[in-house]
């Protein structure tokens, strides 16, 4: 289950509930899927998208997305820092970016044209979609990694245009992971 964090306010939600109200009302499509028990995380990507056709098929038809891939990272992947120097500035994009988590988890950070900032923590199970042209940036969570479904609108792929804004800078990409909980009255 995804976490949302809202820096500025000092608020961070870990009810389900909470979380896809919050998510909704940025305009983040988000769900949950059943991570499938007949097909391993670290199954070839051929096999993955196989195994979540039917998921998979149903976004295309609603998004009109065209394509679908998969993404692996590890601590292990060449050029890592390169690649993520990519990811962990303010863009958006001309189309969706839509995920599903395999494996791992992952820290995007969304800026609204109007509102605070806020920080959405995801993991395996979780599907969600930043629409075109919303301005975000993602981390890795400090164990770097991570295994995601792609899908994509343009075949060509994954494009960034970069806001160049700094904003990034201003925001600390600290993950708590699946067990945080936020400190509560004494
Ligand atoms: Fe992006």
């Amino acid at each position: 289950m995804a976490t949302v964090r809202i820096p500025g306010e000092g608020r961070t939600l870990t009810d389900a509930e909470a979380v896809r109200s919050f998510l909704a009302a940025a305009g983040i499509d988000y769900e949950r899927w059943e991570p499938r028990a007949d097909v391993p995380e670290e199954a070839p990507a051929d096999d993955i998208l196989r195994a979540y056709a039917p998921e998979i098929d149903r976004l295309k038809a609603r998004g009109g997305y065209v394509t679908a891939d998969v993404i692996d990272v590890t601590a292990l992947t060449p050029n890592l820092d390169a690649m993520l120097a990519k990811f962990s500035r303010e863009h958006w994009h001309d189309e969706d970016e839509v995920r599903f988590i395999l494996r791992g988890s992952g820290l995007f950070h969304i800026r609204p044209r109007q509102g605070p900032v806020h920080a959405i923590e995801v993991g395996p199970g979780d599907l969600f979609r930043v629409p075109r042209g919303i301005w975000h940036w993602f981390d890795l969570c400090s164990d770097r990694n991570v295994r995601a479904i792609r899908l994509f609108q343009d075949a060509s792929g994954w494009t960034p245009h970069y806001t160049e804004s700094g904003v990034d800078a201003r925001f600390e990409p600290v993950c708590f992971g699946p067990a945080y909980l936020p400190p509560g009255p004494a």
